[in-house]
C-alpha cells in the first residue's frame, strides 16, 4: 500500500506527525507532499526538527497569496504529483486550504480521500475553515473523527456510518509523546529562555491568528484593551506572522509591545511551546489545536472567538468562549485567577480527543479497508434512495407524534432554520423541514 499525506501549515505538521511514525512503523510507503503554505522556518521546518519526521518528498512551494490563486496553486501541484505517485489513498488534515486541494484533486482522480479530523462544523460559512472542511468532507471516503459528536454532524449530512472511524484526535498522541521529550530537553528557544519561565507565576499563554480576529481593527482592540488589564499575569505571546503584520498596519504592535507584563516573541518550535503551555495559569487563544491542547494538558483555555467547531471543550467544561469583548475576557480571566474551584474544575474537565492512541486507530482502519479492497471509488450499481422517502415544510401546529400518526409514517431529519433538531415525540413541527419515510 503506498499512502500520500498532503499538509502545508504548522498545525497539519503537528496532527499529522503521529500518522507519519505510524506508517513508517508500519513499513508502509508513503508520499509526504508540502504544499509550502507556511514556509517561515518557526512555521513549517522547525517542526519536521522537533517532531523528528522526514522532509517532505515535494514542497510545491505555493507560499501567501488570496485563497484562490493559493488553493489553485495547490490543485495544480497536487495534481502532478498524484498522477505520478498513484498512492491508494491521500489523506488530508483539519480545514486548511491544502485539505481543500487535496481532497478536491485526489477525489477528482478517482484516488480515495481520507479526512483526519473530519466532521468538526462551527455552522459559521464566514470562516474560510468551514468550507475547506465541509469541502473536504463532500470529497471523502474514510472520514477519522476525533469525536461521537463530529460522527453525528456527517451522519446529519447523509454520510454512511460504514465510512465513520472515532479515532480521538492525533493531537494528543502528539502532545503525549512530546511533552515527555520537550521535559527531558528543556527549553531551547532563546527568546523563551531568557523569560526564565520556570521561576514565574501566573503565565497567561496567548496565541491568536484568525482572520476575524486580527483582520478586524474593532476587534483586535477590544482584545488588547483586556490584556492591558491583565497586569497581575505575565502574558507570552509567540506571535503568527499573520498577526504581526496586522498588528503592525493598523500600528497597535509597538503599543502592546511596550507594555511590561507582556512578552511578545516569535512563534516557538513545538517542545519549547509544549513546556510553555503545560507551564500556564491560562490559555488565552482563537487556535483551533490550542483548545485541544488546553484541555489534553489540564490548562483552563478561554477562546477569542463566539462559536466553536471544538463544542465538546466547552461542554466538558475546559474552555469557554469569551469572543473579542474586553469585559468578558477579564470577567473570565480574574474567575481563573481568583476562584481556585473554578479553575480547578476547568483543569479537570474529561478530556474528549482520546488517549493518545488516534494514529494507530486510523492506520488499523486504512488496513482494514485496504484488505478488504475497499480503497476505491465506483460508480453506483442501484438505485439509491427509496421512493417511499419524503420532505415537507410543516405550516400547522402538530407534533411528531401526531405527524407520524397521521401520516402512518417515520420522521428521519427535522431542519429548523438549518439546524437540525432530534424527533422528540412533542416538538411541535410548525415552520420546520422535515424527511420521513411513509408506510401507506
Ligand atoms: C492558515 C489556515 C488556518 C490555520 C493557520 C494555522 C487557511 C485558509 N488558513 O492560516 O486555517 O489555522 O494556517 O496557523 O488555510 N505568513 C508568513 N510566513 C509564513 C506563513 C504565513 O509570513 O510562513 C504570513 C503571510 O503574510 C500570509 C499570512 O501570514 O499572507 C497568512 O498566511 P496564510 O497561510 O494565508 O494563512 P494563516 O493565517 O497562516
Ligand atoms: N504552536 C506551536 N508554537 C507556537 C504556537 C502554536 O508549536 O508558537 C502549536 C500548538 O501547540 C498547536 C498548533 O501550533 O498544536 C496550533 O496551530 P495554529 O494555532 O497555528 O493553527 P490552528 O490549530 O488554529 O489551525
Amino acid at each position: 500500500m503506498k499512502i500520500a499525506i498532503v499538509l502545508g501549515t504548522r498545525p497539519e505538521i503537528i496532527k499529522m506527525a503521529p500518522i507519519i511514525d505510524e506508517i513508517g512503523k508500519r513499513g508502509i510507503d508513503l508520499v509526504l507532499l508540502h504544499t509550502g503554505q507556511h514556509y517561515d522556518k518557526e512555521m513549517s521546518d522547525n517542526f519536521f526538527k522537533d517532531l523528528e519526521i522526514p522532509a517532505p518528498d515535494y514542497n510545491i512551494h505555493v507560499g501567501s497569496g488570496s485563497h484562490g490563486k493559493q488553493t489553485g496553486l495547490m490543485m495544480q501541484g497536487i495534481e502532478e504529483v498524484m498522477i505520478d505517485e498513484k498512492p491508494d489513498i491521500v489523506l488530508v488534515q483539519g480545514d486548511t486550504n491544502a485539505v481543500l486541494a487535496g481532497a478536491l484533486v485526489a477525489s477528482k482522480l478517482h484516488i480515495p480521500v481520507g479526512h483526519v479530523e473530519a466532521g468538526l462544523r462551527s455552522f459559521d460559512m464566514t470562516m474560510p475553515e468551514e468550507i475547506n472542511r465541509m469541502a473536504a468532507d463532500v470529497c471523502s471516503l474514510m472520514y477519522f473523527v476525533p469525536t461521537e459528536e463530529s460522527a453525528i454532524n456527517l451522519l446529519a449530512e447523509n454520510i454512511s456510518h460504514k465510512k465513520l472511524f472515532i479515532t480521538g484526535n492525533t493531537v494528543v498522541d502528539a502532545c503525549f509523546r512530546h511533552l515527555e521529550i520537550a521535559k527531558k530537553r528543556g527549553i531551547e528557544e532563546e527568546s523563551l529562555a531568557n523569560l526564565d519561565i520556570e521561576n514565574m507565576d501566573n503565565i497567561l499563554t496567548l496565541t491568536m491568528h484568525r482572520a476575524e480576529n486580527v483582520d478586524d481593527e474593532h476587534r483586535l482592540k477590544g482584545i488588547i484593551g483586556a490584556l492591558e488589564e491583565l497586569n497581575d499575569m505575565n502574558i507570552i505571546f509567540p506571535i503568527h506572522p499573520r498577526t504581526k503584520k496586522t498588528l503592525e498596519n493598523f500600528g497597535l504592535f509597538d503599543k502592546l509591545n511596550s507594555l511590561e507584563h507582556v512578552h511578545i516573541i516569535k512563534p516557538l518550535g513545538y517542545l519549547d511551546f509544549l513546556l510553555l503551555t503545560s507551564m500556564s495559569t491560562l490559555i488565552l487563544t482563537d487556535s483551533g489545536g490550542l483548545q485541544e491542547e488546553a484541555i489534553t494538558l489540564n490548562v483552563p483555555a478561554l477562546t477569542l472567538r463566539y462559536n466553536t467547531e471544538r463544542p465538546e471543550t466547552v461542554t466538558a467544561g475546559g474552555n469557554i468562549l469569551v469572543g473579542s469583548d474586553k469585559e468578558v475576557i477579564l470577567e473570565n480571566a480574574r474567575k481563573i485567577l481568583e476562584d481556585e474551584e473554578f479553575a480547578n474544575n476547568m483543569r479537570n474537565a474529561k478530556n474528549p480527543y482520546g488517549d493518545g492512541n488516534s494514529s494507530i486507530l486510523t492506520l488499523d482502519a486504512i488496513e482494514d479497508y485496504y484488505n478488504k479492497g475497499l480503497l476505491k471509488i465506483e460508480s453506483p450499481e442501484d438505485i439509491m434512495s427509496s421512493f417511499n422517502r419524503k420532505m415537507a415544510l410543516i405550516d400547522e401546529d402538530i407534533t411528531v407524534e401526531d405527524f407520524e400518526k397521521e401520516n402512518q409514517s417515520l420522521i428521519h431529519m427535522i431542519y429548523d432554520n438549518g439546524v437540525m433538531k432530534f424527533p422528540a415525540s412533542e416538538l411541535n413541527l410548525k415552520g420546520m423541514m422535515i424527511t420521513y419515510d411513509c408506510f401507506q
